[in-house]
């Protein structure tokens, strides 16, 4: 499989079309946890929102309709094919109140203290310094606003029954995102990162989904799939193991007997006061 790749070159999964089928999964295995956790951060009617890292937008689109009429929401991602896949997908879902926008954490597009809400998912685990990214999505925030970050650990999925292959699918994915400099088990130190940035109540949860059935099992052999380049160049893996992975995950996956058991989630929603 060949894949696009951000920008930056720093990005171990693919962008643009080659991942919007794999980010809709992404969302059917985590999006119920990021709706209670949007709720929780009361992300609601009239609030300005930025979506960092947004990607195809699945998240941005969500947001969007729980701050229309009066509320706007900008998802901003520093890769252009994801960002066109974006566009596309707003447009079909007529949401006027949402804007997408290729830009990074250095450079955003928005105006120092102009949001309500800074989020973002499964961003900081592939940035080199999250510190800086926590500083810089802070930096957006009003006074009041509140910074809403969720982040995995992708040490702790299991299958049950055990199964080497599950296994080494995840540590392959670790060792790729470490290999592009991030860090794949980054989800508990999220909430000690945020308050050394200076904001004064945090409020944490951990959430682990689990799956038997349905495409979304799909998600672990497709995630690994698009770091195969990554995986190579990086001497992790040679195809054929790869190959041989991918049918084993794909029979786990295809099994309604067999538990997974997906990367634990840590949420965290701070603000300053
Ligand atoms: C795993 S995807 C997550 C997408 C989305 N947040 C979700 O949960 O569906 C990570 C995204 O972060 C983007 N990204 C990576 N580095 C970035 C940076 N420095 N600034 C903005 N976006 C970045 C990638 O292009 C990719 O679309």
């Amino acid at each position: 499989m060949s894949v696009n790749r951000s920008t930056d070159g720093r990005y171990v999964l693919a962008t643009g079309d080659e991942a919007e089928r794999r980010l809709e999964l992404v969302d059917a295995v985590h999006g119920r946890d990021t709706a209670s956790l949007l709720e929780r951060a009361g992300v609601g009617p009239g609030l300005r929102v930025a979506d960092f890292g947004c990607g195809i937008g699945v998240v941005s689109c969500a947001i969007a309709e729980l701050v229309e009429p009066a509320g706007e929401v900008i998802g901003i991602d520093i890769s252009p094919e994801q960002i066109a896949v974006a566009e596309r997908r707003s447009r079909d879902r007529r949401l006027a109140n949402l804007r997408f926008i290729t830009g990074s954490l250095e450079e955003p597009g928005l105006e120092p203290g102009s949001c309500d809400i800074v989020y973002a998912r499964f961003l900081l685990m592939h940035l080199q310094n999250p510190r800086d990214a926590i500083r810089r999505m802070a930096s957006l925030l009003t006074p009041t606003g509140r910074l809403v970050i969720e982040d995995g650990d992708f040490s702790a999925p299991y299958c049950i029954p055990l199964a080497s292959a599950f296994d080494r699918c995840f540590e392959l994915y670790r060792g790729a995102v470490s290999a592009m400099g991030g860090n794949p088990r980054i989800g508990p130190d999220l909430p000690m990162m945020v308050m050394d940035e200076g904001f004064s109540w945090c409020a944490v949860s951990v959430v682990q989904p689990t799956l038997r059935e349905g495409e979304a099992k799909r998600l672990p052999e497709w995630t690994m799939l698009e770091a195969r380049e990554t995986l190579v160049h990086a001497g992790l893996a040679i195809d054929s193991e790869i190959d041989a992975i991918a049918v084993e995950m794909e029979r786990l996956a295809l099994d309604s007997t067999t538990k997974f058991g997906m990367a634990e989630m840590t949420q965290v929603c701070a603000t300053r006061r």
